[in-house]
């Protein structure tokens, strides 16, 4: 096969791209089994296939190896937690927020912060002059991509955003023009599930696809 000669993608692989979407699952509960490097760096070179603006590839991925940056992160997560659950609507709510698992910050064997350069050279401007945040929207598909590929390894990725972009960005002293996108956990899931861990716990279930569209 050539860079020209495109494959052609058989029925049983449709299934079984429809059965990976299906258990793409955010996870919070993982096995302490590590992830090979070799496994971790194919993920991101996976990643970095996603479309971009202008092809300006900003997505920018920063691997926690240090114990003492993974436990502050951890404690903000939480601090902000707290503040999160008190400002659910009513006692009930924030009982149930409260017994809700959220991250997997302590535990998951990787943790990775993905930022968006919000000035690449590359790309050259071209698609975001009207529109900037579509640097970012490149970095989520990377995201998103990233989630996929993992999962077809049987890595479950959880995505944490009950932080704060900024604080995040210096506690790891990222360069400034670099926007905190998500906080990446990843690991081998404890509960594979076909079923998102809010609907399973009653929070929020799965709605029909039709209620969210409309005609013009
Ligand atoms: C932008 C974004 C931010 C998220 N932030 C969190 C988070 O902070 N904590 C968490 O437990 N899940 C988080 N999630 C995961 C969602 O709760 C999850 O995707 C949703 O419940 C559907 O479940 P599923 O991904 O297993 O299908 C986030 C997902 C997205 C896309």
């Amino acid at each position: 096969m050539t860079a020209d000669t495109p494959p052609v993608f058989e029925a049983d692989f449709a299934a079984q791209f429809d059965t990976l979407l299906r258990w793409r699952r955010d996870v919070r509960h993982f096995l302490p089994t590590p992830i090979a490097d070799a496994d971790l760096r194919a993920l991101l070179e996976t990643a970095a296939l996603a479309p971009s603006v202008g092809n300006a590839q900003p997505w920018r991925f920063v691997r926690v190896r240090s114990a003492g940056l993974r436990k502050d992160l951890a404690d903000h997560v939480d601090a902000l937690n707290a503040h999160a659950a008190a400002e659910q609507p009513d006692n009930d709510r924030q009982a149930k927020y409260r017994t809700l698992k959220l991250h997997g910050l302590r535990e998951a064997p990787e943790i990775i912060a993905v930022f968006s350069d919000e000035a690449p050279i590359a790309g050259h401007t071209l698609g975001r002059t009207t529109m900037h945040e579509t640097l970012r929207y490149s970095t989520v598909m990377a995201i998103h991509t990233l989630w996929l590929a993992a999962r077809l390894r049987g890595i479950g990725l959880g995505w944490v955003s009950i932080l704060d972009p900024a604080a995040v960005a210096t506690m790891l002293d990222v360069p400034r023009d670099w926007t905190l996108i998500a906080v990446l956990c990843l690991g081998y899931p404890e509960h594979p599930s076909t079923i998102p861990e809010l609907e399973r716990r009653d929070w929020q279930h799965r709605e029909p696809v039709a209620d969210r569209i409309i005609e013009r």
